[in-house]
């Protein structure tokens, strides 16, 4: 821990109580200057600390911001995130964890408040104003480039169960839109750096209208957009949000990686809104539509067209009919 987060980590813990300026120094063994100048950078960052002449510091309130010490206070993973890089503007959390990605470790999180030229699927725009969670994590897993297609599943998975863990119940569309009563919540777009046999490494850029006001979204293709807060009526905590997510998209990254790809295919079956339904399929080369009857080893969507013939599609936009 830096001074800044331990001088913050003291306010927090006694919250209720003034901390005089001496006692913060002699446990930090640092000048009470030093002490008045960390207080002062914590207030640029939105920090409410109260003083009062002899009494001491106070901590009133923290900003609603996914700043690196929030989101890392508290953050239970092994690599998930230990490396993190905060932005309050930046034009795409993917471009710059694709600038970044060499140089850094397997999770580093790359996270900003707003994004100026968010990436979606498909070449299209990710409209990313503030209040959103907008998150890229760098992976660099030893697989074959023939199993990226699963490991969008695997973060479909993980964002839909976290949100079932505060109470949203929310669906997948295929291949990984999270879905609240058929309205788009969160957007996924999986990048890859790889030669004909090896990853370099991967980029899984979350993107999920959480703190968000509903006439601020646009619509999407086929789809219409929603947000945390307009479904449940008050704004989330985005920082608690976060560390679940990444949490959880640890396990079940963990999962893939030591080869149980049938478990992670169970849970997506379970929380699908694609399966049993009429859906069209668009690619890059052509549009299908029929029945989605199922999803195959490989995260191909299973499709039965009106001869009865069967149509499988890794990867395009679906839309249900
Ligand atoms: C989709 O089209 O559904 C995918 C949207 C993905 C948006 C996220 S926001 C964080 C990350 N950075 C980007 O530029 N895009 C992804």
């Amino acid at each position: 821990m830096g001074h800044r987060e331990e001088i913050l980590d003291v306010l927090r813990k006694n919250h209720e109580v003034y901390i005089s300026g001496e006692e913060l120094a002699e446990t930090l063994s640092i000048s009470r200057t030093m002490i008045w100048k960390y207080v002062e950078s914590l207030r640029q960052d939105g920090f409410v600390v109260e003083s009062v002449t002899n009494r001491g510091y106070r901590l009133v309130s923290a900003p609603d911001l996914l700043l690196q010490d929030e989101v890392q206070r508290d953050l239970d993973t092994d690599f998930i995130g230990k490396k993190m890089f905060y932005f309050d503007e930046i034009d795409s959390t993917n471009r710059k964890a694709r600038e970044l990605a060499i140089d850094c470790p397997d999770g580093t999180l790359i996270i900003a408040e707003r994004q100026s030229e968010g990436r979606g699927r498909m070449g299209k725009e990710w409209y990313s104003p503030p209040g959103g969670i907008w998150l890229s994590i760098i992976l660099k897993p030893d697989i074959s480039p023939e199993h990226i297609y699963r490991l969008t599943l695997v973060a479909g998975v993980a964002v839909a169960e976290t949100l079932a863990g505060i109470g949203v119940a929310a669906q997948i569309k295929w291949p990984n839109d999270i879905l609240i009563n058929e309205n788009k919540v969160c957007g996924i777009l999986t990048e890859v750096d790889a030669e004909m046999d090896a990853v370099n490494f991967l980029i899984v850029g979350i993107g999920i209208n959480a703190n968000i006001e509903l006439d601020m979204l646009p619509p999407l293709l086929g789809v219409n957009s929603t947000s945390l807060k307009s479904e449940s009526g008050s704004d989330i905590n985005r920082v608690e949000l976060v560390q679940r997510l990444l949490e959880r998209f640890e396990q079940d990254y963990g999962t893939f990686i030591n080869g149980d790809f049938d478990s992670i295919l169970k849970r997506w079956r379970k929380h699908s809104a694609t399966l049993n339904r009429q859906v069209r399929i668009v690619t890059r080369f052509k549009t299908i539509e029929g029945e989605a009857v199922g999803i195959d080893h490989d995260g191909a969507l299973v499709v039965e067209m009106e001869d009865g013939g069967l149509e499988r599609e890794i990867t395009g936009t679906c839309v249900h009919l």
